[in-house]
């Protein structure tokens, strides 16, 4: 069974992208693939609400109850380890990995991020696009490597700035693209697999 573990820390509708277009795409059946776990940072992560309501298992790693980063990223890898995962999909998962911790899950990690990269690495990526009068913005599903937000690229979206965005609306309209994205890149990498 080719295992997914999705890391979230918040809403978590990038993880029910993926959840859902498991389902309809039937990955079980053509790709020997499920989504096992999803695992927050956060207890209070709405996201996992939605997964234990799917029948997922769900764990929760909190940050605060460690010392370093170190300590945290090592029993993090520990509770994704149980489900030996052939992919891990952060999602909305808002902590910095330690080189460790990525060079643990190499060629299995993948990250989304609401820019067009190599552009806007980091937060605040549509204030950051408006303020440079950008006229496109995006996102971009891309392998996780040590470098913060960079790493082999998968698929982009890209979105038009409109007259009067504000980083809300211009954060809306990335966030249904990568509602599309994000499964289309993981069900071509699965399909690669099998
Ligand atoms: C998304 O914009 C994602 O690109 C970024 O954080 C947001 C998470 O949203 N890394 P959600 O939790 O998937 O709804």
């Amino acid at each position: 069974m080719n295992n997914i573990v999705i890391l979230i820390s918040g809403t978590g509708s990038n993880m029910a992208a993926i959840v859902k277009a498991a389902r309809r795409g039937r990955w079980e059946a053509r790709f020997g693939a499920r989504v096992a776990a999803v695992i927050s940072n956060r207890a209070d992560a709405a996201g996992l609400e939605f997964a234990r309501e799917q029948g997922i298992e769900t764990a929760v790693v909190d940050h605060k109850g460690f010392a370093s980063r170190e300590a945290f990223d090592a029993a993090l890898a520990a509770a994704i380890d149980r489900f030996q995962p052939a992919l891990v999909a952060l999602a909305g998962f808002m902590r910095i990995l330690t080189p460790a911790f990525v060079a643990h899950f190499e060629g299995r990690l993948l990250n989304i991020h609401p820019s067009l990269l190599p552009a806007y690495a980091g937060l605040h990526t549509y204030q950051r696009a408006l303020d440079d009068g950008c006229w496109f913005a995006g996102a971009t599903v891309h392998r996780v490597t040590a470098d913060l937000d960079h790493g082999p690229i998968l698929a982009q979206a890209v979105v038009p700035v409109l007259p009067g965005d504000t980083a809300a609306t211009l954060a809306a309209r990335v966030l249904t693209q990568e509602h599309r994205i994000y499964p289309d890149a993981i069900a071509r990498l699965l399909a690669d697999k099998s």
